[in-house]
């Protein structure tokens, strides 16, 4: 197993990371699931950054300050509804994953957490977004950037079984 992959059973907004991933839609400007929890946590500073960035499209990814989150930053990405899998969804998510990381190696970030992006309210089966999480994330810090630790934070401890069985499979 890559030393800087691992899976922690956490609530995202509580991570003292250098950015935490967040799972918006093309507005920006919130909604439930871990997007609610963010914006709640951050402060309606966050709100009113995410007003200036006009939108993100699907597969893309945004960058604000944390404000009142412990994370320095977070990076908005925005998943693909699931439709079946034959929509370009593996290949929107995989975006996904490595947008957000392009952004944090641009700004040089160390540590970033991401949440099992689409697989809430967009309906992603849970056990393919993983695989394109850990495979898109495994790829990028192939290569040198400034990226040392990559945090998958499960929110349920179901999630959390299952990173840990892909993460181990890796390891061969
Ligand atoms: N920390 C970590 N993970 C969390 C947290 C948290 N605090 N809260 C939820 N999750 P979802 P999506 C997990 O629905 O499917 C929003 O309304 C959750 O258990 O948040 O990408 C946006 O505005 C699940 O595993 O995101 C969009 O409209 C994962 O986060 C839409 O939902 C993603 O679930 C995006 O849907």
């Amino acid at each position: 197993m890559d030393s800087r992959l691992y899976t922690l059973h956490a609530d995202i907004t509580t991570l003292a990371v250098d950015a935490i991933v967040n799972a918006a839609n093309q507005s920006l400007l919130g909604g439930g699931g871990v997007d609610g929890a963010i914006h709640r946590a951050a402060g309606p500073e966050l709100l009113a950054a995410c007003r200036r960035l006009g939108g993100c499209e699907t597969g893309d990814a945004k960058i604000t300050p944390g404000f009142r989150l412990p994370a320095r930053y977070v990076i908005h990405t925005v998943g693909p509804v699931w439709h079946g899998g034959t929509h370009g969804e593996p290949e929107l998510l995989a975006s996904c994953y490595r947008r957000s990381l392009e952004i944090a190696a641009g700004e040089g970030l160390a540590s970033i957490a991401f949440p099992c992006i689409s697989t809430g309210v967009y309906g992603y089966p849970l056990e393919l977004a993983a695989t394109v999480a850990v495979d898109t994330v495994s790829d990028f810090v192939a290569a040198p950037s400034s990226i040392a630790e990559v945090i998958f934070a499960c929110f349920s401890a179901g999630d959390l079984a299952l990173y840990q069985r892909l993460l181990e499979a890796r390891s061969g």
